[in-house]
């Protein structure tokens, strides 16, 4: 058993929890994700990283309440305990696999949308502690979905922009990062982290300013060791798996489409036996 140590809600249906688990807290580097189950019977959530604190043993996990598993979640306090919390999978973000010279001498920017900029956070930090700067975009659909906004300022240059214009810049992440590039931010390398349309949108842009860009993708999953097949991907014509091969792929290769398809099947009975039958 895993006890919650701190449970807040950070806005509108967003919960960041932190919980103790020592061993994941110990290994787990920034891009990595855990499984977690509430109790016996529950279904596995995966869940991005949000930050780790190895000293005390925790790790700090968001959570948008969306389906029936993450609102129990979401009702739990501090004292409770979560049956599972599995991990790190997956890989680590391969900015920790670059030397520190070579990243100091990239502009970097990541662009984090919605409650994917919980797990951009972990990376922004790593960059900072490793004396690399780099440029971070928010994007939420108003001012009161803002997340994390006082963390980030202490690691990056932090620019926030909302859809309806309610704080900071106006308009999407993608026009965000069409005026920082027009205003003379010639970006080397970006991570996008967020929904897949954003995703898919950030990477069309990317791809025309000719700037490298890694996505961490967020398919359904379900064992995440690469058994199941649930969170089959295809990238550069390949089937790789979220869960092992990834989450993050160079994003100018993954095919949003058929991954956004795949997730729309999920939330039928009927798309999920076809998804079965396929596997
Ligand atoms: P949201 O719908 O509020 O979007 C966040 C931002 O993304 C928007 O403010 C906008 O700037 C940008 N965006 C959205 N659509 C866009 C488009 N068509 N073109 C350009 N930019 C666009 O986000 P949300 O409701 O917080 O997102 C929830 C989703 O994020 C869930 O589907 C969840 O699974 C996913 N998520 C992904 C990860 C990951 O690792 N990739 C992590 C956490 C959550
Ligand atoms: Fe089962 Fe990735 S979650 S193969």
């Amino acid at each position: 058993m895993f006890k919650i140590l701190e449970a807040n809600e950070l806005t509108t249906n967003i919960y960041q929890m932190i919980v103790e688990a020592p061993r994941v807290a110990e290994a787990c580097l920034p891009g990595q994700f855990l499984i977690i189950r509430v109790d016996e019977e529950g279904e596995r959530i995966p869940l991005t990283i949000c930050d780790y604190d190895r000293e005390k043993g925790t790790v700090e996990i968001v959570v948008q309440a969306i389906g029936a598993e993450t609102h129990l979640l979401s009702k739990l306090k501090a004292g409770d305990h979560l049956a599972d919390v599995v991990g790190p999978l997956g890989k680590p973000s391969d900015l920790c696999e670059e030397s520190i010279e070579d990243l100091k001498k990239k502009k970097i920017v990541f662009i984090a949308g919605g409650v994917g900029t919980a797990p951009v956070y972990p990376q922004a930090k790593w960059l900072k502690e490793h004396g690399v700067d780099c440029d971070v975009i928010i994007g939420a659909k108003n001012k009161d979905l803002v997340i994390l906004e006082d963390r980030f300022k202490k690691v990056c240059n932090l620019h926030v922009t909302t859809d309806d214009g309610s704080y900071g810049r106006s308009g999407m992440v993608t026009k965000a990062l069409q005026d920082l590039w027009d205003e003379g931010n010639k970006y080397d390398h970006c991570v996008a982290i967020g929904p897949m349309i954003m995703m898919k949108f950030v990477c069309k842009l990317t791809q025309e300013l000719g700037i490298p860009t890694v996505v961490s993708m967020n398919p359904i999953m379900v064992d995440g060791t690469g058994m199941c097949g649930a969170c089959r991907l295809t990238v550069d014509g390949q089937v790789k798996f979220a869960c092992v091969d990834g989450p993050e792929f160079d994003g100018h290769k993954v095919d949003f489409d058929q991954a956004m398809n795949r997730m729309k099947l999920y939330k039928t009975e009927e798309g999920r036996l076809l998804l079965k039958a396929q596997e």
